[in-house]
């Protein structure tokens, strides 16, 4: 309980007006004040460890210097995606003789340390994956046993971040104490490790999970089965983070966020309207931007949506309040982001997978009252296009053509 101390101002303005009263206890390590972006290797490139027959995707550190490579040469870094993140599958199937974990000696020959020094030689940060348990998900050795030890080598690597994993976790008090002690472990390191759980993804099908607590130890946590890349996982997660979001909602803010899991624009599984719509809705809900994808070879389209300014600014916004749902009418679903200054991100989503286009028909009555400009409002639609709409009176209602799967995203400011 020492640990916590209230982490912003925003509150006393929320309070008065948002639907949800925040409770914004986050871990207190000054990180991830806004959500972390970045790239994260697992749902394109996954476990593929043996390189011979695909030595170009394999999960190796050349495959790491390559997309740390793009993040700089090709703006992403620029754009703010600068945390670069191993997943599941870097390790060595066992500990060295002092118990230390090592990195898989074929496919990472210059080990851990040498690959950090690489990625901070070029402005961006590393994320390194772990489990909670007796075993990663994927076989490899777990930190159970080791959280002090594998917090210090973490830390002694220049590691960044951390994704700590859940799997062959034990018992409920196992996986909730492991993941406390690693969180105090991250914390005795002296060094700044964003720390990523998936605690509640586990604990929730065994107990009622406490939010708040969860926030106190980790910068973001996973609440869902793994994405991957198809319109019916991105659909899940989305309604998944609705259905909760009474819950989720009010524990986010500087420091803690949800995670709704990695974004797979630029991939083979989302039509173009989709792959708007992940961007839109992951932008809304102020969730960590790591996409997992392969930077050495995307479309123009896809990179210039996930490098869109306007649209990464929402997501950034520093009140770090999360976005909801308003409304489900008709098949359209209505979500709104309160942003600094008062003003609102707005997007309106077509899930009738039917047809073509509709008109979805929008008025200021439907949104948050809050808003700072109250009966003229200036409207920017930001997704699929740039268009400016000018002033919105409160009398007005404005017609949206939405494709099937699509989204439009609006700034009202
Ligand atoms: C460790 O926790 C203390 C107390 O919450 C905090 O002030 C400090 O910044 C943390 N240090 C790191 C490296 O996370
Ligand atoms: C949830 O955790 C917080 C912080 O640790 C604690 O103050 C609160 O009592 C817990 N709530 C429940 C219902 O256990």
């Amino acid at each position: 309980m020492d640990r916590v101390v209230l982490k912003s101002i925003w509150p006393v303005i929320i309070l008065v007006a948002a639907p949800w009263p925040s409770e914004v206890l986050g871990l207190n390590n000054g990180l991830a004040l806004t959500p972390p972006m970045g790239w994260l290797h697992w749902e394109r490139f996954m476990c593929q460890t043996d390189c011979k027959p695909n030595p170009v995707n394999c999960v190796s550190e050349q495959l790491f210097m390559q997309m740390a490579d793009m993040m700089v040469s090709n703006g992403w870094l620029k754009a703010g995606y600068k945390y670069l993140c191993i997943d599941d599958c870097w390790m060595s199937i066992h500990r060295d003789e002092n118990n230390k974990l090592q990195a898989d000696s074929i496919r990472f020959p210059g080990g851990i340390k040498k690959l950090a020094d690489y990625v901070h030689a070029r402005g961006l940060l590393l994320g390194i994956y772990q489990d909670v348990g007796k075993q990663t998900c994927a076989g490899y050795p777990g930190s159970q046993g080791f959280y002090e030890l594998d917090a210090q080598t973490f830390a002694d690597w220049g590691v960044d971040l951390l994704k700590f994993d859940g799997c062959n976790y034990g018992t409920l008090d196992q996986l909730e104490d492991g993941y406390r002690r690693m969180s105090l472990a991250l914390n005795r390191t002296g060094r700044n490790i964003v720390y990523s759980c998936e605690w509640p993804f586990y604990a929730r099908h065994l107990t009622k999970v406490n939010y708040s607590e969860v926030a106190q130890y980790c910068n973001l946590w996973r609440n869902f089965d793994d994405i991957e890349d198809s319109w019916t996982s991105v659909k899940y997660v989305i309604d998944f983070t609705s259905a909760l979001q009474d819950e989720l909602v009010p524990v986010a803010g500087p420091g803690a966020w949800n995670d709704p899991d990695m974004l797979v624009i630029g991939n083979f599984g989302l039509s173009w309207d989709q792959q708007i719509t992940q961007m839109a809705l992951w932008s809304i809900m102020a969730a960590p931007l790591l996409m997992s994808n392969d930077l050495r070879d995307i479309s123009p389209e896809s990179k210039a949506l996930l490098q869109n300014q306007e649209v990464i600014a929402i997501n950034q916004d520093s009140l770090g309040v999360q976005g909801y749902r308003v409304l489900k009418v008709d098949s359209f679903e209505l979500w709104e982001k309160p942003l600094s200054g008062r003003s609102l991100a707005v997007s309106v989503t077509n899930r009738k997978e039917i047809g073509g286009a509709r008109f979805f028909q929008l008025s200021q009555s439907l949104l948050w009252k809050g808003l700072a400009c109250k009966n003229k409002c200036y409207l920017t639609q930001l997704l699929p296009t740039r268009y400016e709409y000018g002033y919105f009176n409160a009398t007005c209602s404005l017609p949206l053509l939405v494709n099937p799967s699509g989204t439009v995203l609006l700034k009202l400011e």
